[in-house]
């Protein structure tokens, strides 16, 4: 989800951190005291361009060797071998000339060989099998003859994606009822979220689902899922469904993702606060204790009103649970869903070969806004690295160290489940300082930090209540506010690390309240001709993609050397202060959201989900071959402000990427955002989904057609409905017509 555009239901998710950390004037300090120390000074108040920095002075690693195993990409591809894809607002997918695609699965398509077809005229029900809606992070994992694991398989494997939200209207008939909501519809909507395991095949040369796979099945709300790691049985996880603390009903919002050394799936729970509601005199309710700053920290204030309303469904408890006030008499909330919040947020460890293996949380990496999970290089004998972000406005980035180093023998293990609970139960949280000379810092997110256990905006009672709350643990350390961090992802030949930072409207020249000022790694603020419809709303409109280079390359390293591999801007936007990266027309783009890399070609994959140049273009899909941290060059942006004085802004910027090093390969149906990506692993396969294309519907819109804003996949072929289909999310097989890798 998460648009720019001004949606009510997700802004109180997305705009939360009111912590006074990091202030514009502290790292305009910190800049000015190493001026001194930067070889070749600094220009004058006008923008400009400096030479290359030198990383040893920053103490980053950067060389991608030390430490590093080589596990490089299986032959990359250095040079983009197709034509780019000129931007457009077709209704349609357009990918690169001499490539074909295909819609695979949709919403709705049946996962049992029992279930009828779907008749996408919002009359089905009976979502717990079938496809889910809103798809997006995708995972591909190999399925041998034996229906065994086996990771070399190009022809058959499991594909495993997230269905993180709805479009609600296009559900039923006749669109969403108002609350209270009929208890029918809201046992729709429910299942329709959650995550979905799918056999895929090759047949005659072409992939398909397989309907009545065995492999085949959902998880969605409603799935039991275990707590793992430091935070089970705790106080704040007691509810009525789980008094002892131990488990939780479902996961939601299931955005980005990840896959394990060992052959699990991750899934990131995002922006799961907005489907619970808070009744107006909760704070009193609570004796106003320590819960009520909690709540307010991850986007629940008292009187907050629930995304779809399925508290309202009835009083059953499948219903009750999304009302998170206190209602009971217990001290301990296990007579009531007062702690069914901290059961959420969390990345959860998925077998998808084994339907009989628990589902784990894995309390131990945190509890955010989650997006995708990224293993750094695994290294034998050295512990495992895990990359994450928190996406809302002016959040962070976190890495989690495990306490287990990685045994090869590990990579196959008997006992999936068994072995994700080695790695990912026990380790250290840490979160990311950018500095204003290029290198950054880990700090760790401990009990035992007197920072975290004095914070005075919050009493820790333990380590636990650290990882629950492990926003306020990075707000009392001081760690960088960031425009958004979505997905991460490893480069698999430099082992270095990039985030998508994919807009943030509240990135200032002058901030006030709970807004951020500028700094060296979220440096632009600016306005944009369009802006979701809001000319001239400033703040970093396009987002940019921010990478780093742990030290020494290890996955415990406490320090890095970062830099900005692209700022996201559209071509004509002054190259001075908005497109730092010379992005051409076959280039351009606005809000990063999807980021992966294939273990194959090497190609980074960047994906759109944007509001602010779709007015230009649907949201698209780019290859890009990077170089590495500190290939570009160090640069000073200035900006004027109200009062006329200048302010200036260093930043690190990536080498500019050539013409056959950044192409834009692909765009999406109107309406839509283009997220996920998995491959084959002979790299000729690659499985990409277009979420929601067609979102924007009103209840009243609803009987005419005429008024979709998209058709697609029905006027593509695909499905009932033809020219005039209700629009459905879907996943696409891309494959090249010569049968070459993709993007070869
Ligand atoms: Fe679900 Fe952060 O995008
Ligand atoms: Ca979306
Ligand atoms: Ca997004
Ligand atoms: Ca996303």
């Amino acid at each position: 989800m998460t648009k720019q555009k001004n949606d009510a239901r997700l802004a109180d998710d997305e705009d939360l951190n009111t912590s006074s950390n990091v202030s514009f004037n502290q790292v305009l300090d910190a800049r000015l005291s190493r001026r001194s120390m930067l070889r070749g000074g600094i220009g004058g108040a006008a923008a400009a361009v400096l030479g290359s920095w030198g990383l040893a002075a920053c103490g980053g690693g950067g060389d991608g060797d030390g430490d590093l195993p080589a596990t490089a990409a299986a032959s990359p591809i250095t040079s983009l071998g197709f034509a780019a894809v000129a931007k457009n607002r077709l209704d349609k997918v357009s990918v690169a000339t001499g490539y074909t695609t295909s819609v695979l699965i949709a919403l709705g398509d049946p996962l049992t060989a029992a279930t009828p077809a779907y008749r996408n005229d919002g009359s089905d029900t009976d979502f717990a099998n079938r496809s889910g809606d809103h798809h997006d992070g995708i995972e591909y994992f190999g399925l041998g003859a034996d229906g065994k694991r086996d990771r070399s398989s190009s022809d058959r494997g499991l594909l495993v994606t997230n269905h993180e939200a709805l479009t609600d209207q296009f559900l039923h008939v006749a669109g969403a009822t108002a609350r209270p909501r009929p208890a029918a519809e809201s046992d729709k909507e429910v299942p329709a979220h959650g995550v979905s395991i799918v056999e895929v095949r090759k047949t005659g040369g072409k992939f398909g689902y397989v309907q009545s796979s065995t492999f085949n099945r959902r998880i969605t709300p409603l799935t039991p899922i275990e707590i793992g790691g430091p935070v089970r049985g705790h106080l704040l996880l007691k509810t009525a469904y789980s008094p002892a603390g131990t488990s939780t009903r479902g996961t939601i919002n299931n955005c980005g993702t990840g896959s394990t050394p060992w052959g699990t799936f991750l899934t990131g729970e995002e922006n799961w606060a907005g489907y619970f509601t808070r009744s107006a005199a909760d704070n009193a309710a609570r004796g106003n204790d320590s819960s009520v700053t909690a709540l307010n920290r991850y986007g629940r204030p008292q009187g907050a009103a629930s995304r779809h309303g399925w508290e309202t469904s009835g009083t059953a408890d499948r219903f009750a649970r999304w009302n998170i006030s206190k209602t009971g008499p217990s001290t301990d909330g296990s007579d009531d869903y007062r702690n069914e919040l901290n059961g959420m947020g969390y990345i959860v460890e998925i077998d998808p070969y084994d339907p009989t293996a628990p589902i784990f949380k894995r309390s131990a990496l945190g509890r955010f806004a989650h997006e995708s999970a990224a293993f750094g290089i695994p290294a034998v004998g050295r512990p495992l690295a895990v990359y994450m972000g928190d996406d809302s406005r002016g959040e962070y980035i976190y890495k989690f160290v495990s306490t287990a180093n990685w045994d090869a023998a590990d990579a196959n293990p008997a006992a999936r489940i068994a072995t994700g609970s080695k790695y990912l139960d026990s380790g250290k949280l840490y979160v990311a300082k950018f500095n204003a000379d290029g290198s950054g810092s880990w700090i760790e997110l401990t009990i035992t930090n007197p920072t975290i256990a004095a914070y005075a905006s919050y009493r820790f009672t333990d380590q636990a209540d650290v990882l629950v709350n492990a926003r306020l643990a990075a707000d009392a350390v001081g760690a960088t506010k960031m425009d958004r961090p979505e997905w991460c992802a490893v480069h698999p030949s430099t082992g270095e690390v990039y985030f998508t930072l994919t807009n943030n409207s509240n990135r200032k020249l002058e901030p006030v309240a709970s807004q951020q000022g500028l700094d060296a790694a979220n440096p632009r603020a600016y306005s944009d001709s369009f802006n979701g419809g809001a000319p001239g709303a400033p703040g970093n409109v396009n987002g940019h993609v921010i990478r780093i280079a742990e030290s020494g390359g290890t996955a415990a390293a406490t320090s890095f050397a970062w830099d900005v591999y692209l700022f996201g801007a559209q071509a004509d936007a002054d190259a001075s202060s908005i497109n730092l990266s010379a992005l051409t027309a076959d280039q351009d783009f606005s809000s990063p959201d999807g980021l992966w890399f294939s273990a194959n070609t090497g190609i980074c994959w960047l994906q759109t989900d944007d509001g602010a140049y779709t007015d230009v273009s649907n949201c698209m899909m780019l290859a890009g071959v990077p170089g590495k941290v500190g290939d570009g060059v160090r640069t000073t942006l200035s900006y004027t402000k109200t009062d006329g004085s200048l302010v200036s802004v260093d930043t690190w910027v990536g080498r500019q990427p050539a013409a056959n090093a950044l192409k834009r390969f692909l765009v999406g149906p109107v309406d839509c955002e283009i997220t996920g990506t998995a491959e084959t692993p002979d790299g000729r396969t690659l499985f990409v989904n277009i979420q929601h294309p067609g979102e924007s519907i009103s209840r009243a819109d609803i009987a005419d057609p005429s008024k979709y804003l998209s058709h697609w996949p029905g006027n593509a072929g695909y499905g009932a409905g033809g020219a005039t289909a209700r629009p459905r999310s879907a996943t696409i097989v891309i494959t090249k017509d010569d049968g070459g890798r993709v993007g070869s």
